[in-house]
């Protein structure tokens, strides 16, 4: 059957698309809506026309899987012409999301009706792309200057209500009524005839363009797409339509044969990946989690509790002490407060989180969860003994998980009678914000439980990776070569600052020293201050212990701005000088080989030894847990980008090891995904 099917209703002839998950305009979605428009033009008792989608949403925008292919006809661009070109009136019923061409789409009908729940936005930005259809020329003739803006550079979609009041729907419909509204609308619509957006005047004042890129210069450091979307609806205001349309074009096209977009786009369709589990059939039967138990109510524990408070999950938080109980507690609290001060939430959503929160001494109290997730500090011993104890009392069929960062879950697994049942949860820090999950997979987890965290993950929204069971896992893991590389060049005559910058100028929120800095340099530290045998050890010893002490690799003002440290340097020159470590020029080339190219390495042994599903996942963890420039794609992404032979060079040059996998994507010029 075709994906696009019309039907009479009276004067009416209505379009329907069914291209299910989405309604992508794919080539087959694009060709039935022109002939359906066809049909209506050759028909004279057509009076007007709706298009409308079956399934979960409206056209949720162009077929991605096409971009980088032949195009077949109709362009999208061109399809839209041919809809505002209808000389009879073209009304859009939509519901679920209008995204990207699916809202330029709309656009270019008549007129739009929306149900209450929609969402209208330009996502492309997101993308690494512009709304290519007409997006940033028609919305600020429809919806002004000021939304076509925000909307087109930040890619966040509005609600239907604020859509109405910018004049970009033209009537509210009722949930189980878009249909019938729709096909009302358009008969009314008959007399007034078609109202073309290229047509209307931009609206709004040009002057508060400038002024959004301004503020938001820092949010978009680094993207090309952001400015090249701000620039089209400037364009806007000062071309007649279709020079807009033509210099759109133009930087649509520049972005999508760009290295950006590419990126960008390799991540959306990684992240969706990366929640298939490899050999587990996606219709496996999953666990019930219903209630949730947490271990620990420090900062991680807290943070964790929060992720199913937000989705409505009650959680029981153990401690053992009433006082970190309190303080645990209180901290989430607070951080629900600040969310709604901020007006991220409802007020009401803080008492709501709250009561769900069941504080406890007794770990007892955790017999009826079906969830169980410890999250206290990192000491096998501790953890077994833990572990030793859910098994006798969580019930049976209760998933059990460490959040540990790098132990053996097989050796945790084991202090239970029920290996199956227990898996890692390995959230990322705050855990209430940071997107990414590893899930691991222990030697012994059973397929429905890891289906089951899987699952759990898309409830809380995270993004779930799965791993295996090897020191650090996929994420710390290649951190830990970049770090000691980062300390081997500090020896060499590098300055921290020299190599923070080169990976504040690669993309990456902070550098090395400055992530050290901000999570404390004394984690993992022995304790003992005259045990002094690295240049870490000097700086705890001596307070450094990062911002929480107002100084670490840097000085820190009140404000937290840092500042290079003389002392810093002074016990760098020491060590180095005891070490007989020649100081010389080190290149920023050399920072990036030293720094990033051993990560592809550690990256590329991940993959060898399946501790990651597939390179993607891996490119995942990195954006979504350590803030990886999502327009570099990952580190797997980004070598393929720089070549593996040049990255497997740069190794070299160093003397390290290479791991034969990435080896042979060099030799064979083969790429990692
Ligand atoms: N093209 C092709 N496939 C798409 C797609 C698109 N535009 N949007 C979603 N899909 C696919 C996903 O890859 C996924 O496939 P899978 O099941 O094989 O993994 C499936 O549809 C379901 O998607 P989600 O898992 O994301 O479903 P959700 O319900 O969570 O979200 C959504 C739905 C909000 C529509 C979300 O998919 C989304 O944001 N899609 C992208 C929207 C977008 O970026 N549109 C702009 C496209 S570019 C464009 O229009 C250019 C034009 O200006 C010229």
């Amino acid at each position: 059957m075709s994906v696009v099917t019309t039907e009479r209703q009276g004067d009416v002839l209505v379009i329907i698309s069914n291209n299910p998950p989405v309604n992508a305009l794919g080539a087959a979605v694009r060709i039935g809506l022109q002939a359906g428009i066809q049909q209506a033009m050759d028909d004279d008792s057509v009076k007007a026309v709706v298009i409308r989608c079956d399934g979960r949403t409206f056209f949720a925008g162009a077929d991605i899987t096409e971009f980088g292919k032949p195009p077949v006809d109709p362009w999208l661009p061109e399809l839209v012409d041919f809809i505002e070109n209808c000389p009879k009136p073209v009304v859009a019923a939509i519901h679920g999301t209008a995204l990207g061409g699916g809202l330029e789409t709309a656009l270019a009908c008549h007129y739009r009706v929306a149900v209450a729940s929609a969402q209208l936005g330009v996502p492309e930005v997101k993308l690494g792309l512009l709304p290519g259809a007409g997006g940033t020329q028609r919305l600020p003739r429809v919806a002004g200057i000021e939304a076509a803006v925000e909307m087109c550079a930040t890619g966040t979609p509005i609600s239907a209500a604020k859509a109405e009041a910018l004049g970009l729907v033209d009537k509210i419909a009722g949930d189980d009524t878009l249909a019938a509204d729709a096909i009302a609308f358009a008969q009314d619509a008959i007399s007034r005839g078609p109202r073309k957006s290229s047509e209307m005047p931009v609206k709004g004042d040009p002057a508060s363009i400038e002024a959004f890129a301004k503020a938001n210069a820092k949010k978009f450091r680094g993207f090309e797409a952001p400015a090249a979307n701000i620039a089209c609806v400037e364009a806007a205001t000062r071309l007649p339509f279709a020079e807009g349309m033509a210099f759109e074009r133009e930087q649509f096209t520049k972005l999508m044969f760009g290295a950006q977009s590419a990126a960008q786009r390799h991540i959306f369709f990684a992240e969706r990946k990366a929640s298939k589990i490899d050999g587990i059939a996606e219709g496996i039967t999953l666990r019930d989690i219903r209630k949730v138990g947490v271990i620990g109510a420090g900062t991680m524990g807290g943070g964790i509790s929060m992720n199913f408070l937000s989705a409505g999950i009650p959680v029981t938080i153990v401690e053992q002490e009433q006082a970190a109980l309190d303080r645990g507690t209180g901290v989430v609290r607070k951080n629900y407060e600040a969310s709604a001060a901020k007006g991220r939430i409802k007020p009401e959503a803080v008492e709501q989180a709250m009561g769900l929160l069941t504080p406890t001494l007794n770990i007892e109290d955790l017999a009826d969860c079906d969830l169980i997730i410890e999250a206290i500090f990192e000491n096998m011993d501790v953890k077994k003994e833990v572990f030793g104890k859910l098994d006798t009392i969580a019930k049976p069929g209760a998933i059990l998980a460490s959040n540990t960062s790098y132990l053996d879950v097989n050796e945790i697994a084991a202090a239970t009678s029920r290996p199956q049942d227990v898996l890692g949860l390995h959230f990322f820090s705050p855990a209430n914000v940071m997107k990414l999950l590893e899930v691991v997979r222990g030697a012994k987890t059973a397929d429905d439980v890891l289906a089951t965290a899987m699952a759990v993950a898309k409830k809380i929204k995270k993004v779930a990776v799965v791993a295996g069971v090897c020191d650090g896992f996929i994420g710390n893991r290649m951190l830990k070569p970049r770090q000691i590389e980062a300390m081997k060049l500090l020896m060499e005559g590098a300055t921290p600052q020299q190599i923070d910058k080169v990976h504040m100028d690669f993309g990456m929120p902070m550098g090395p020293f400055q992530m050290s800095d901000l999570a404390g340099v004394d984690i993992g530290w022995h304790r003992d201050p005259s045990r002094i045998e690295n240049v870490r050890d000097a700086l705890c010893a001596v307070g450094r212990w990062g911002q929480k002490t107002g100084k670490g690799f840097y000085d820190y003002d009140e404000k937290r701005n840092p500042s290079p440290s003389p002392e810093v340097q002074a016990i760098i020159d020491d060590f180095s000088a005891k070490a007989g470590a020649v100081k010389r020029e080190i290149s920023d080339q050399e920072i990036i080989e030293r720094t990033l190219y051993t990560m592809v390495n550690e990256g590329a042994l991940i993959l060898e030894e399946k501790m990651a599903q597939r390179a993607s996942d891996i490119d995942v963890v990195w954006i979504y847990g350590y803030g990886w420039p999502i327009y570099r794609g990952g580190p797997m992404f980004w070598a393929d980008l720089e070549g593996n032979d040049k990255i497997v060079a740069g190794l070299e040059k160093h003397g390290f090891d290479i791991a034969p996998l990435l080896k042979e994507k060099a030799a064979t010029k083969g790429r990692f995904n």
